[in-house]
């Protein structure tokens, strides 16, 4: 049976990608994987490891054989603590009909015509930010740019007061936070850190719930503050998960946008709309896409690529590997700005499928057409890259723009 150990110890590095260089080119690895040995167990980390596209897709569609509930073993975002210390229940680590519930409240509101009316207000958002990096001349955009825009925009749709927004930004802050250096003190800093900032969000949001109750306001604490359906900590888990999923995830599509562009000289024209800057986006997904590997438990014995997986065992399908097999993709090891169709796994797949898709291409989309149409120049400097760990994109990308 899957334990908090083996959970957590599948979320370690496997051994192919300990170095900094293969966490930011872990294609080779890939590519060897899927073509020598799709469906893998890592005895390190007690996990399968799964690589081919047909077979995450299986994964991620099958629900019934592969649970996303990893509750008991606090690996997952979704085991976040809530106000009371109690571990929070979220859409992202429950199965159907269960997760139904949780989502289904939601679920209008992140429809791309739902947040089309957003648009001008994202717009604004996004503009006092480049005004900012214009001011600046200089920046580190990961820092002043990637990291602001979607914990601002989040704090707008969940309708926190502006005087509250750097507050907003130093918890979301924390709970991305990862130490400043391995040793054990660092570790325990970062933690420290992090569960304050969980413990006062949870209260933060458990009084904004109780105020809103009964309102008529179109924000999303509103609308959880009158979903019957949930309880007090779901409602609360609903609130710090939207922080959770979406933030660090478009950081990193943003930098990860603005580093290939540059990587492939095609920055001007993405500006200038010689490159269709919306295929484009989609083509970031799935050549770097911000998340490379997602979790399943299977809940019964089952064949997967000819592998026999137990009920119990842990299964890490890697996305990132899928979004370059060639049996899905044509020339998959080479940047397309055009390509058509373009059916990466990005956003995962099934019931679990993102629920802020929507939201994170409109985001990538307004910034991408201010950042690159503002500027004559927007320069990126990708001679030191540093991966981030646990996600997909670089710890600092320093720019220049006049
Ligand atoms: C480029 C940005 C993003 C990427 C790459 C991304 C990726 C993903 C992936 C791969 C999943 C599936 C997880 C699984 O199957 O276990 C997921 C789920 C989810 N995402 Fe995103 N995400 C992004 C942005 C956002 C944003 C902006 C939000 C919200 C504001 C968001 C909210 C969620 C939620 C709530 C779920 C859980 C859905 C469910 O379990 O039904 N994400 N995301």
């Amino acid at each position: 049976m899957q334990s908090t150990d083996s959970v957590d110890s599948a979320r370690q590095h496997p051994t192919a990608l300990q170095s900094r260089e293969a966490q930011l080119d872990p294609f080779e690895w890939y590519a060897e994987m899927r073509r020598a040995d799709p469906v893998h167990y890592d005895e390190r980390r007690e996990t399968w490891d799964v690589f081919r596209y047909e077979d995450v897709d299986r994964v991620l569609r099958d629900q019934e054989t592969f649970s996303a509930d990893r509750s008991g073993s606090g690996a997952t975002a979704a085991g976040t603590e809530g106000d009371g210390g109690a571990v929070l229940k979220t859409m992202i680590s429950t199965d159907p009909p269960e997760h139904e519930r949780l989502r289904g409240f939601v679920n209008d509101r992140f429809q791309p015509g739902a947040l089309s009316e957003y648009r001008p207000r994202l717009e604004e958002l996004t503009d006092e930010l480049v005004d900012e990096l214009e001011d600046a001349g200089e920046f580190d955009f990961v820092d002043e740019f990637a990291v602001a825009l979607p914990v601002t925009v989040i704090a707008e749709l969940l309708g926190i007061p502006p005087e509250r927004r750097d507050q907003f930004r130093e918890w979301s802050g924390a709970l991305i936070a990862r130490p400043e250096s391995s040793d054990e003190e660092a570790i325990q800093r970062m933690k420290q850190r992090r569960e304050t900032a969980q413990t006062e969000m949870g209260r933060y949001f458990a009084k904004l719930l109780e105020e809103r109750q009964g309102g008529d306001g179109d924000d999303l604490i509103t609308l959880a503050a009158n979903a019957d359906e949930l309880s007090r900590q779901e409602k609360i888990g609903f609130c710090m998960i939207l922080l959770l999923a979406g933030n660090i995830t478009t950081t990193n599509l943003l930098t990860n946008a603005i580093w290939t562009f540059e990587e492939q000289g095609i920055t001007e024209d993405v500006g200038s709309g010689d490159v269709d800057r919306k295929k484009a986006i989609e083509e970031v997904l799935r050549y770097r896409s911000p998340v490379q590997e997602i979790q399943r438990i299977a809940s019964e014995d089952a064949q997967l690529g000819g592998q026999q997986v137990e009920a119990g065992d842990v299964v890490n399908v890697w996305v990132g590997a899928a979004n370059r097999d060639p049996e899905v993709f044509d020339d998959p090891e080479t940047f397309r700005p055009e390509r058509r169709p373009n059916q990466h796994l990005a956003f995962g797949k099934g019931v679990h499928y993102c629920l802020g898709a929507p939201l994170a291409r409109l985001e990538a989309d307004i910034a991408l057409e201010r950042l690159l149409t503002r500027f004559e120049r927007f320069d990126a400097d990708i001679s030191d890259l540093q991966p981030i760990s646990g996600h997909y994109g670089l710890e600092f990308l320093h720019c220049q723009v006049n």
